[in-house]
Formats: C-alpha cells, structure tokens, sequence
C-alpha cells in the first residue's frame, strides 16, 4: 500500500516538475547524495568553497551520464562530508550558457575544482578523465584535496604548540599518508583549530599523550588545561562535532549566501555531515588516496617526501647524484604549495616522457632546517638542486613559474650555472649530523614562557628514555656515527 502510494506519488511529482517551465527532471533525484548545482549555485557552492569538488557536466538524454550514474552516486556517498561531488545539468536553459563557458563540449564532461593558492585568487578546475568507476573518481579527488594539515614529530613538536595561541588538534596514527578526512577536518577549520598528525613511531609525543591505540585524536584546547581525548568512530561528523567545542568550523557555504533553497537543497547533502551512512571506507584514515595506483595521465602524483634520515641517504652522501629537493613546510600553503606543483608537474612530465633525469623530493624544511642555515640560506620555502657525489648544490632563483623552473633544471642537465660547493664535511655524516640535531636544539632553545610549553619540556625531559629513540629510520645514518652532539641529542 504505503509503497504503491509513494511510487504513484513519485510519478505524479516528476511529471509535476516535466510539466513546470523551467523546471527539469535532471539524472539526479532529490534525495541523490550528488548535490545539484546550477549555474546561479556554482560560484556559492563550488567556486568559493574551500573544499574540493567534483562536477559532472551532463544531459538528462545522454547514454554515458546515465550509465555514470550509479558509480557517481556510490562516489558521492564515499565523500561525503570529504569533498563535494556535483553535478550540473547542461540540458537546462538556466545552465546552457554556463556549462558553455566552463569549456564543455560533450557529455559527460568532469572536472574537479580546488581552491586556488592564495586567498581570492581563482578555484583551479582540471578535467578528470581517468575511469568513470567511483573507486577511480573518489580516488582522484581525494588526491586534490589541498592538505593544510601539518605533521608533527619529537622535534618540532613544541614549536607546534608554539606557533600561536589557537586551539590544535593532533592525530596520532600509523599511517605515513594524510588520510582525505583529516585533510577535509582541516579544511572545515581552516585558521580556526590547527590539525596535526603525528606517527606511532614519535615516541616522545606519544609518550607524552599516552597513546595506547591508533588512531586516536588528541585536541588542545587553550581553555582547557587538560588534552581531550576523542573515542569515537573515525567518521567526519563526529569528529566535527568533537573539534567543535573548541572552535566553529567555516560555514560552507558562506552564511550570507541565501541563493539556494527554491533550488535542489544544495548546501548540506554532501558536504555538511551527516552521521548516517558515510561510509567506512572513505572516512577511515585509510591508504585509498595512493597516487602510485592509479593511471599517470589521470592526476600527478605528488612528490615523494624524504624524512631527515633518508635525505641523507638518497641525496646528501658522497655517492648520491643529483637531487631536485623541495624545501616547504609540512603544512603546505602558498608559495611552498606552488614550488610543490611546479615539480610535481615536471616529475611527472619527465616521468611520461620516459627521460628520468633527476630524482624529485620534498623535504620538510623545518625538520631540516639545519642544511639549509649551513648553505647560508633563508626562506619559508625553496627549491635546491643538491649533488652530493660533486659536492655541489644550487638554488632556484627566480619568479616561480613552470617554464622557469623547468628551464632552470635543463640548466643543471646542460651543466651551466653557478653551483657552490658543499662546507667541508658537510656531505656524508656531517648532513646527518646537521639535520638531525638541528631542530631539537632549535626547538628547546626557542620554547617561550608560557607556561603550557614549559610544562610539556619539563615532562619530555623527564619522561623520555634514552632507547625510544631507536627510530629505525634513522638507524644507520645517525647511529652509525655518533658524535657527543649527537648523544646529547639522545637523551632530550
Ligand atoms: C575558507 O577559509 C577561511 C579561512 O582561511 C574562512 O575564513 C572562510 O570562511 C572559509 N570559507 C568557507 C566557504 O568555508
């Protein structure tokens, strides 16, 4: 009975909408997790999100849309509350104009749009063209989804708690990759609550919070003297809400906008969280994001990331050949998320062109900041060319754009350019040494007076035992050749 009704209603109310001018039965139905945007929606909804999106360019009529439909919807459901998955329908009036004008010239046409650099500046719409599978599209845009969460270790540790007064929250995990959630719950409290991860293998902090399972989120909230300790599920509204006693996240869209309720319920279906159904896979911490697994031509793989002791191993030995190395911190943002592109983008171009010329690598700059002071350098973020078998390094110079950069490493291919050498043993045991005491005395010289951070030395102080220290990757490069510098180090 009750179903026979509510499909006879379901008819009645689509042949309602067929027959309303203007109005359009598009692909997608009103409870659809696909948000339906429109080209008076887009700019509200999509442009001037922080989040990323994807968004489906379609016709009602068109076979490929209506075969992507159900992989779209199975993806929308997997982002929820972790990026926008939308879609506009091109056959409507109202958008005609608009789906001209974003470039679209078949169905279904897809493009992810991301927030541009720096703030104000324009989204950056790509065309996605890997597999219309929802694996391949959660895959894709879980990859473009700008990571403003900062990793933090033993070391710089303090000087996290240090960099204002705001509230901070830290993941502890096993994971060495930045899980698309995390990213999306860093997203929803941009310059509100600063979102960390810190791996199991950081004794010290993870000593210091007591942390028994993985992952487990620990909030620093400044007006409380204790951490708060998060229980739940690894899923996005209840980790929203758990973040939001000490901070309100970004309304998204903005307050003010009141553009949409005569249209679809644009706002919340997928992006505001809803504790329902979003699903395991996508809101675990979870691997899924690996560049590596997916197709080249679909999405650039980010650059591989060196920790301290493999920069030494990889780049700065007296047998390593030339290194591209990225200086940025470990919270992109700006210039160093601009210096992370531009390479990306030429790895990934040489890559494809099967002329691998140099090893590309980001470096934390901060955990490292050591190598750079000992080449007399400054900065938030830079690009060094280092050989350490020669015994040279270069810097990049220069306004920041594709072209120059690129030319720049065809100079260093074609052996031109000024080059500087290496201090004398510097490359070897001196680079580790460098790097990995630097950040440790830096930070503890640095700790200011308020009295939480000096609270938290004086517990690291006396809590750390000498062998946590045994991190195994920097096993072999600092332990192989300890000095007193070093063993100082140690017992910090
Ligand atoms: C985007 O982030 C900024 C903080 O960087 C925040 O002020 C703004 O409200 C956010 N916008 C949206 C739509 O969430």
């Amino acid at each position: 009975m009750q179903n026979l009704n509510a499909a006879s209603l379901a008819v009645a109310v689509t042949a309602l909408l067929a027959a309303l001018p203007g109005a359009q039965a598009g692909l997608y139905a009103k409870n659809s997790p696909v948000l339906q945007v429109t080209a008076k929606t887009y700019d509200q909804l999509i442009a001037k999100s922080n989040h990323t999106s994807i968004v489906e360019f379609y016709a009602p009529w068109c076979g490929h849309c209506k075969n992507l439909q159900p992989a779209y919807e199975k993806a929308a459901k997997h982002l929820e509350g972790i990026a926008k998955v939308a879609a506009v329908d091109c056959d409507a009036d109202e958008n005609k104009a608009f789906c001209g004008s974003m470039g679209v010239q078949g169905f279904p046409t897809l493009k992810t749009v991301r927030p541009g650099k720096n703030k104000g500046s324009k989204p950056i719409v790509e065309e996605f063209q890997g597999q219309r599978t929802a694996k391949a599209i959660v895959d894709a845009v879980s990859d473009k989804i700008n990571n403003h969460v900062t990793r933090v270790t033993d070391k710089d540790f303090l000087r996290f708690l240090a960099k204002d007064d705001k509230p901070k929250a830290i993941l502890f995990t096993e994971k060495g990759t930045t899980s698309a959630l995390l990213k999306s719950l860093a997203i929803d409290f941009l310059d509100v609550i600063h979102i960390a991860q810190a791996r199991n293998k950081e004794a010290e902090i993870t000593e210091k919070f007591n942390i028994k399972k993985y992952p487990t989120l620990v909030l620093l909230n400044p007006e409380s003297s204790e951490p708060l300790v998060y229980d739940g599920e690894m899923k996005k509204a209840p980790l929203l809400k758990f973040l939001s006693q000490a901070g309100q996240p970004n309304p998204d869209p903005p307050v003010k906008a009141k553009k949409a309720p005569k249209d679809k319920k644009p706002s919340s279906s997928s992006k505001e969280a809803k504790p329902s159904e979003s699903s395991a896979e996508a809101t675990e911490p979870s691997e899924s994001p690996v560049a590596a697994e997916k197709p080249a031509e679909v999405v650039i793989p980010p650059l591989e990331t060196l920790e301290t002791a493999q920069l030494t191993a990889k780049c700065l030995n007296t047998k390593s050949k030339t290194c591209i190395l990225a200086f940025v911190p470990s919270a992109h943002s700006g210039a160093s998320d601009e210096v992370l592109d531009i390479l990306a983008k030429l790895a990934h171009k040489h890559s494809t062109q099967n002329h691998k010329l140099f090893p590309f690598y980001e470096v934390d700059i901060d955990a490292n900041r050591d190598v750079i002071t000992t080449l007399g350098l400054q900065g938030a973020a830079m690009i060094l060319a280092v050989n350490g078998k020669r015994n040279w390094w270069r810097q990049y110079e220069g306004e920041l754009t594709t072209a120059n950069v690129e030319a720049w490493i065809d100079s260093i291919r074609l052996n031109e350019g000024k080059r500087y050498n290496f201090p004398e043993g510097f490359i070897g045991e001196g680079a580790a040494a460098a790097s990995s005491s630097s950040t440790a005395t830096e930070a503890a010289s640095e700790v200011p007076t308020e009295t939480v951070i000096v609270h938290m030395e004086e517990e690291v102080d006396v809590q750390i035992e000498p062998e946590t220290d045994a991190d195994p990757s920097l096993a072999g490069t600092i332990h192989a050749q300890p000095t007193a510098e070093e063993n100082a180090h140690d017992e910090l």
